[in-house]
Formats: structure tokens, sequence, C-alpha cells
């Protein structure tokens, strides 16, 4: 599987943070990671590409090199790169301005700049989202921030203010979210440590000014983005594939827990560690589905795998209810309205609230004539819409057209090649 999307970004940040050099191996070269990539050049970072695919070589940003960027700093796509890069230039005190394209410029970006602005950074944005300017300053003070929602994202952007300051930054979430910042500060030498408070609150402590020392990172397979071929293969009778050495952290497993709860014939295989993190190998086979609900607390871990998950309920027998995800509104696209669309087109019995969807399971669709015109399905541009749209027609033996495939390229390039590989039938128009 294609490198980690989540690992990418933060080997490039904190090997540009980190004193000396950062060996990167298996880096995800997509367009969100190219975006972080390109940022860290214009902070000051040297980032060399090395001889095979995905190797990298980051040269940390010195007092030298340092600089406030000349241009705006485009994120593209990537709610990531954007959300973290803020926090690591209100730690660093320098200034910059924050672009992206008409989706990421429509998403909330006071969740970040709010609790920084408690720290005294000093910010403008358009109303609450891009462009954003954040202003030069000085040495941030270490604080506790508690935050409402369970982001990763927010938890790291605060966590990259705190490097530089004097004393224990603690970021308190309400639930865990994906911890890679907390270990790969740790494999850069931090001094940082994680506990669990009560009601499944999470607090992390990190002593600063952390001084970061260059590392060799491998970047595990995305399972983010295993969840589509996955997908393809529960619903499809007689498939039987393995995908090597996907990332298996727990707070990134809860697709695969949840597939396996639907009655999927999933198994583990070969679980080993890489660069501190847990990886292994996935063996999926075509399995008869049953309808589940999920519950709140289950949402973090496998939030980006919700579309993914919609295609599975599709197939299932019976109703599935995920519960407490109105994050999804204001990722890349409005998924819980991307798809209930997309299964409505179908012709599946399908229903949404503010932070839930229900779908009635079809049973097996495999096989059956929904239509025999290709079905269109709009994507907003959002690259796991445009991926699930497209399983969803492959395990249904029906023709889909989604808008815009180019949007796959955000977080995995090769998905045509691979889905092609695997026996798919995928045709980009001209
Ligand atoms: C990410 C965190 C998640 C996830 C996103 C990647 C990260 O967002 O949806 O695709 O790398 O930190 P939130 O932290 O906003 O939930």
């Amino acid at each position: 599987m294609p490198g980690d999307k989540s690992i990418s970004h933060r080997a490039l940040i904190f090997g540009s943070l980190a004193r000396g050099q950062t060996k990167i191996h298996g880096l995800l070269e997509s367009e969100d990671v190219l975006h972080t990539l390109e940022a860290m050049r214009a902070l000051g970072a040297k980032i060399e590409r090395g001889a095979g695919a995905g190797q990298w070589c980051v040269t940390s940003i010195t007092a030298e090199t340092a600089c406030a960027p000349q241009a705006p700093l485009d994120f593209g796509n990537s709610g990531t790169g954007a959300r973290l890069v803020m926090g690591m230039v209100a730690g660093l005190g320098i200034g910059a301005r924050f672009i992206g394209d008409d989706s990421l410029s429509g998403r909330p970006m006071g969740r970040v700049l709010n609790p920084l602005g408690v720290l005294g950074v000093k910010t403008d944005s358009h109303n609450g989202c891009l462009p954003v300017e954040v202003y030069a300053g000085s040495q941030l003070p270490a604080r506790i921030s508690e935050i409402s929602i369970a982001s990763a994202q927010v938890k790291s952007a605060l966590l990259l203010a705190g490097i530089h300051a004097d004393g224990v930054t603690e970021v308190i979430e309400p639930n865990l979210s994906r911890d890679h910042t907390e270990r790969m500060l740790a494999a850069f030498g931090a001094n940082i440590s994680s506990t669990v408070l009560s009601e499944g609150r999470h607090r992390v402590r990190l002593s600063g000014p952390a001084d970061l020392t260059g590392t060799s990172v491998t970047v595990p397979g995305d399972p983010s983005s295993a969840a589509f071929p996955i997908t393809a293969a529960l619903c499809i009778e007689g498939s039987d594939i393995t995908l090597q050495g996907v990332l298996m952290n727990p707070t990134r497993t809860g697709f695969i827990k949840t597939a396996k709860r639907m009655g999927g014939q999933i198994d583990i295989l070969r679980p080993r560690k890489s660069s501190g993190e847990d990886i292994a190998d996935i063996r999926v086979r075509g399995s008869r589905l049953k309808g589940v609900t999920t519950e709140p607390d289950m949402v973090p871990t496998m939030i980006d795998e919700i579309p993914a998950l919609a295609v599975l309920a599709a197939f299932a027998d019976g109703i599935t209810q995920m519960r407490g995800i109105g994050e999804l509104r204001v990722k890349e696209s409005d998924r819980i309205a991307r798809c209930e669309d997309m299964l409505r087109s179908m012709g599946i019995n399908v229903q949404s609230g503010k932070d839930w969807l229900r779908v009635e399971g079809a049973g097996a669709l495999c096989g059956k004539t929904i239509s025999a015109e290709p079905i269109p399905v709009r994507t907003d541009g959002d690259h796991r819409i445009a991926m699930a749209a497209l399983v969803l027609g492959l395990a249904a033996s029906c023709k889909i057209r989604i808008d815009n495939p180019t949007s796959i390229a955000t977080s995995y390039p090769g998905f045509v090649a691979d889905m092609r590989s695997l026996g798919a039938n995928l045709e980009i128009e001209p």
C-alpha cells in the first residue's frame, strides 16, 4: 500500500524542525503531501529526493536558513498540511500567509486559530477560513489547552506551537485521536507523555523547548487508502486479496474492526513494528455482511473511512447506523450529504441527520442490473467520495461516472493502477 498520508506530512514537518538530517522511506508522493513539502522548503528546509520512489532526505531549517516565506503557502486541498503548519510557524515566531483550493478555503480554521490566539498568536482570516495570515511574534508560553473535538490536526498544531515554548505544553482532547505526532515527537527525541483521563479524555504533555534530532522514518502503508480495496474485496464474491505493510496503529483501525463486526473475513497477518508503529499484512475475502450500529467513540479511529463504510453498509443485510459523525460535514466535502446522494442514486434507502447516517443495506448487489446507463455521482472534488463511488460501481457491476477523478491524486495517486491490477475496469474519459 502507498505510504500513510498523516505520517508523511509529519515526517516532512518534524524533519524540518529537527537538528541535522532526516531520511524518509516510503513517503506518500501525493498532492497533499507535496504541498507540505513545498511549504517546508519555503520556510527554509532543504528537501531532496533520494534514488528510489518515496526516498527523501530533509535537512533541518536552521537559524541561517529560516525565513518568512516570500509567497503565500499554498496547501491545495490539505487540511492537515494547513492546520499543522499554522501551529509550526506560530511556534517559530514566523509570519506566513496560508491559501488553498476552493474546498480547503471553505473549511473551518478557527479550531486552530482560536487556541493559538489564547497563546498570544496574532492572526487574520476570512471569517475563520482561508486565506489566513499568521503574524510574526515572540516565543510562545507553555499552556494547557483543552479542545472540544477529538482532532489530531488541532492537537498536533498546538504541540507544534509548544515545541519552542519554555515549559510544559499540555493538550487535553475528549477522545484519543490519531497519535502519530506524539509517536514521532518521541522518535525525534522529545520528552512527551500521554495519559488517559476520566471518561475517555486524553492528555498529552510536551516539555519545551524540545531538542529534536533528525532520524530515519519508514512510512507504513495507509489504512485509509487500504479501505477502498478492502471494501471492493469484501463486497465482491470470491475475492481474496492481501495488502502488505498496512499501518495498524489502534487509533486508525476502527474501519477494520467495524468491517469484521459486519462479518467481513479479514485476517491480520505477520503483525510487526516499523519506525515505532504497528504494521501488518491484511488478507480480505469476499464476505456476506450484516448491518451494524457504530457509536460516537469509534469515530476518531475511522474518521476518513466513513465513505468506504457507507459502501459496505449498502451491500450488507439489514440496517447500518453511524452515530456521532458530524465532523464529516466539514471534511473535503460534506461527506454525509455526498454519501447519502451516492447511495440513493444506486436505489439504496438512506437517511441522514446533523451527525448521523442510516443505510438500509440491499444485501449482495453484485450482478443486479441497476442501470444500463452510467450513474453520475457528484464528488465535490472529494478524493474519498470519488474512490468510494468507483468501488460501489465496481462491486455492483454497474457503471458509475464521477465528475472529478483528478481529486484522487490528493491521497492515492496509484488508485486507478492498483484497482486495475486487481481486475477492475476503470476508464478516464478524455
Ligand atoms: C488527520 C486528522 C484527521 C483526518 C485527516 C488527517 C491528521 O482530521 O480526518 O484526514 O493527519 O492529523 P481531524 O484531526 O480534523 O479529525
